[in-house]
C-alpha cells in the first residue's frame, strides 16, 4: 500500500471534539450558527464595499479583502468539522490532510499580512494625513494586497515541502480535529525534534514576530492620535480599537499553537476553535454593528434595493 515516498499511511484518525450526545449537539449546532453568520457577515462586508462606490477608500477595500481572507480560513476547516462530529471513526485521507495544511498556511499567512497592510494604511492616515491618498493610491493598494497573497503562498510552499518528503508508517492518530504541521509532524517515521523546531521557527516565528510589529504600531499610532486634537479623534480610536481586538484574538491561539511547546489537547481545540470561527466573525460584527460609515452604506444598498424591486 505504498503511498507517497514510501509512505505507508494513507489517512490519518482525526480526534473527535466531543464524546457525550448532548456536547456534540452543541458543538454541531455552535459551528453550524457561526459558520452561517461568517458566510453571511462577510459576504454583506464585501458585497457591501463593492456595490458602494461612498466605500472605495483603502481602508474598506482593505477590510472586504480580510473579509474574503476570513471566510476562506473559515471554510479550510470548519465544513468538514461539522459534518465529522456525529461520525465515530472521522479519518482524513493523507491527499485530503496535505491539501487542508496547505489552505491553512495560505490563507493564515495572508490574514497576517493583510493586518499588516491595514495597520500601515492607519499609521499613513494618521500619522501623515497630508500624504496619506499620494501614499495609498489605488496601485499602492494593489501592489500591497498582491504581496500578501505572494509571501503567504510562498510560506505555505516552504512548509509544504518540507513536509511532502516525509514518510508516514503508522501512527495516524493525530490528536486533533485538523489537520496541522505540529500535529502531522509528530507522525512522521524519524527523529521529529528537529522537523518541530522548523515548523515552530517558520510559523512560530512568524506569528510571533507579526504580532509584535502590529501592536507596536498601534501603540505608536495611539499615541500620535492622542498628540491632535481634532474631530476625527474617536472615529480613529474606534478603527484602531476594531484592529487590536482582532489582532490580539486572531494572535493568540496561532502563538499558542506553534510556540508554545506544552499544548494540552483541550486547549489547542479552544485555540483552534477562536481561530476558526469566533476571529471571522470578529470584522463583520464589529463593523456593521459600531461604524457609521458602514450603517450608512447599508441604509443606502437597502434603499438600492427596495427602489429597484418597486420599478419592476
Ligand atoms: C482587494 O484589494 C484589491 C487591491 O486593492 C482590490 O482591487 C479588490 O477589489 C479588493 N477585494 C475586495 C473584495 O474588495
Amino acid at each position: 500500500m505504498d503511498h507517497v515516498n514510501g509512505s505507508t499511511v494513507t489517512e490519518f484518525v482525526l480526534l473527535g471534539l466531543a464524546q457525550s450526545l448532548g456536547l456534540q449537539l452543541f458543538l454541531f449546532l455552535f459551528l453550524l450558527l457561526f459558520f452561517l453568520a461568517v458566510i453571511l457577515g462577510n459576504l454583506f462586508i464585501v458585497f457591501t464595499v463593492i456595490f458602494d462606490p461612498h466605500l472605495h477608500s483603502p481602508m474598506y477595500i482593505l477590510l472586504a479583502n480580510l473579509s474574503l481572507i476570513d471566510l476562506g480560513l473559515s471554510s479550510t476547516t470548519v465544513p468538514r468539522t461539522i459534518s465529522d462530529i456525529f461520525t465515530d471513526y472521522k479519518v482524513i485521507s493523507f491527499h485530503n490532510c496535505m491539501i487542508q495544511m496547505f489552505f491553512i498556511h495560505v490563507m493564515g499567512g495572508v490574514e497576517m499580512l493583510l493586518l499588516i497592510v491595514m495597520a500601515y494604511d492607519r499609521y499613513t492616515a494618521i500619522c501623515k494625513p497630508l500624504h496619506y491618498l499620494i501614499i495609498m493610491n489605488p496601485k499602492m493598494c494593489v501592489t500591497l494586497v498582491a504581496a500578501a497573497w505572494i509571501i503567504g503562498i510562498i510560506h505555505a510552499v516552504s512548509q509544504f515541502l518540507f513536509i511532502i518528503n516525509l514518510s508516514f508508517c503508522g501512527p495516524n492518530n493525530l490528536g486533533s480535529f485538523y489537520c496541522d504541521f505540529p500535529r502531522v509532524i509528530k507522525l512522521a517515521c524519524m527523529d521529529t525534534d528537529r522537523l518541530e523546531f522548523v515548523v515552530t521557527a517558520n510559523s512560530g516565528f512568524i506569528s510571533l514576530a507579526t504580532f509584535i510589529l502590529l501592536i507596536v504600531s498601534y501603540i505608536f499610532i495611539l499615541l500620535t492620535v492622542r498628540q491632535h486634537s481634532s474631530n476625527d479623534l474617536s472615529k480613529a480610536f474606534f478603527t484602531l480599537s476594531a484592529h487590536i481586538a482582532v489582532v490580539v484574538l486572531f494572535f493568540t491561539p496561532c502563538m499558542v499553537l506553534y510556540v508554545w511547546p506544552f499544548p494540552t489537547k483541550s486547549l489547542d481545540k479552544f485555540f483552534a476553535i477562536v481561530d476558526f470561527v469566533i476571529t471571522p466573525v470578529l470584522n463583520p460584527t464589529i463593523y456593521t454593528l459600531r461604524n457609521k460609515d458602514m450603517k450608512l452604506a447599508m441604509r443606502r444598498l437597502s434603499q438600492q434595493v427596495f427602489n429597484s424591486m418597486e420599478m419592476t
